[in-house]
């Protein structure tokens, strides 16, 4: 069985959407497997544009069946918002779309956690998109406090959540008083901690039933379509340095969003996952706070900011902007067994004279190749770049590689050399046409 994963190599936001898009006419399933609202992934095909934020980018060909694993955290209600919207936009969901009951629900509690714990002592604050993604996690983790979807028809629900509900607003209550708590946050949502038992109840069994018709057990779906040879497309979301064990912690997400998070969220073991292709952008960005070696906080990263329209799909927040990172791709093509390459958004890299590319690191006057693994460290890296000359050229409507400029030839080629993997898709827009097969 040929699984396929798309895996982001930075810190998200790298288009994985549109590749998804793109390879799911060559499968018969699109699985999502971590994270949650926190993801905005955006298809573009002609005229119409769609964002998903918990549906699998697969979804936009009948025939394709999408799955949301049960590694994946979900609001309900931004789930049903969800899809009356795809409905709104003429995208049929029905049988199309299945969601795992062992998913875990995120409640009012963990909008307010979040923003409570969004601070780190004294340091930059994470500067989460507020979507409850972490408390959930936590809560998963902790076990006592957590309620997984299909635990929401269960005859004991409303006796859980009175349980819970009674704990965290003993719990949240001191923390929702400190004002300094919400310092740093840049998303603020409504602190109120008066849970109401009857209120909660009746929205979620009200979502649960509305969702009903999609919940499954998808991971002896996905196992059985293991067993039947179907081909299955996994969809990564953030990416690999926002992994929570091998990102730039703390700034990084709740779950394992490098390849190494594919099998434990899908319950599809790793031998079944016969090739990775690794997305990563012509430059760097990233949203919200913690270190980025390559940032440009300056002209530079505004031109590239606005050429590349780089405001938060989910949240709006400007990007952060800097030059491609050689060091950081090369440790997560690695981590996250990466087979092949496509590299996205060159087209926002024309009319700059020069443009650099991060081959090392100086820390402390000495010369590094390896990532380091504290981000303190990563905060006082100066990234050494090598500059490679630019091309003035519009590429948008360029097909085939070899009708790039030159040096927008030997910009891709030299990326694929300082990774050490073949570039198997170059994008020159968000189209799904805008595509080049190398
Ligand atoms: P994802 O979270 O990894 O799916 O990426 P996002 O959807 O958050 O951000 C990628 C943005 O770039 C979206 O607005 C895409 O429509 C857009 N995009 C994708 N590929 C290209 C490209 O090659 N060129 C340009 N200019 N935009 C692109
Ligand atoms: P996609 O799938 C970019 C970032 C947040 C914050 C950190 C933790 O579209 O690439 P969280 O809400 O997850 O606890 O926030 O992770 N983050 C993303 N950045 N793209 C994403 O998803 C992201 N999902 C989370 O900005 O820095
Ligand atoms: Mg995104």
């Amino acid at each position: 069985m040929p699984g396929t994963a798309i895996v982001g190599l930075q810190w998200g936001d790298e288009a994985k959407g549109k590749i998804v898009d793109l390879l799911t006419k060559q499968h018969d399933i699109v699985v999502r497997y971590q994270g949650g609202a926190n993801a905005g992934h955006t298809v573009v095909v002609g005229d119409k544009k769609y964002k998903l934020s918990l549906i699998p980018s697969g979804i936009f060909r009948p025939n394709v069946q999408c799955v949301i694993a049960g590694g994946v955290v979900l609001h309900p209600e931004a789930l049903l918002q969800e899809i009356a919207t795809l409905n709104a936009q003429d995208v049929a969901i029905g049988k199309n779309l299945i969601i795992s009951d062992r998913a875990h629900v995120i409640f009012p509690w963990h909008h307010v956690e979040d923003v409570l714990y969004n601070t780190i002592g004294s340091n930059e604050p994470i500067g989460t998109t507020m979507r409850g993604i972490g408390p959930c996690y936590q809560d998963k983790v902790a076990r006592s406090f957590a309620i997984r979807l299909g635990d929401i028809y269960q005859a004991d629900f409303r006796e859980r959540i009175a349980t819970i509900v009674d704990a965290k607003k003993r719990m949240l209550a001191g923390l929702v008083n400190r004002p300094d708590r919400r310092e740093g946050a840049e998303i603020q949502p409504d602190l109120d901690v008066n849970f109401d038992v009857d209120t909660i109840c009746k929205n979620y069994i009200g979502y649960a039933d509305r969702l009903r018709p999609y919940v499954a057990d998808t991971t002896d779906y996905l196992l059985n379509a293991v067993d039947a040879d179907k081909r299955i497309l996994f969809e990564g979301a953030q990416g690999a340095l926002l992994d929570i064990d091998h990102g730039t912690f703390p700034y990084v997400t709740s779950s394992n969003s490098s390849g190494t998070g594919i099998s434990s969220g899908s319950g599809v073991p790793a031998k079944f996952i016969t090739k990775i292709i690794g997305i990563v952008k012509a430059y760097t960005t990233r949203v919200g706070g913690g270190p980025f070696p390559t940032e440009q906080d300056n002209d530079t990263g505004q031109k590239i900011r606005d050429r590349g329209n780089e405001y938060g799909t989910v949240t709006k927040r400007p990007r952060r902007c800097g030059w491609f990172d050689a060091v950081a791709a090369r440790y997560t093509v690695r981590i996250s067994g990466v087979d092949t390459l496509s590299l996205m958004l060159l087209d926002v890299l024309s009319t700059f004279e020069t443009l650099q590319i991060c081959t090392e690191y100086e820390l402390d006057g000495r010369r590094i190749q390896v990532f380091p693994s504290v981000s303190e460290d990563l905060r006082r890296v100066e990234a050494v770049y090598e500059t490679l000359p630019g091309w003035s050229e519009d590429i948008t409507g360029v097909r085939n590689f070899g009708d790039l400029p030159a040096n927008a030839r030997s910009y891709v080629k030299r990326i694929g050399e300082l990774i050490g993997r073949p570039i198997e898709f170059v994008s020159v827009g968000p189209d799904r046409e805008q595509t080049i097969t190398v």
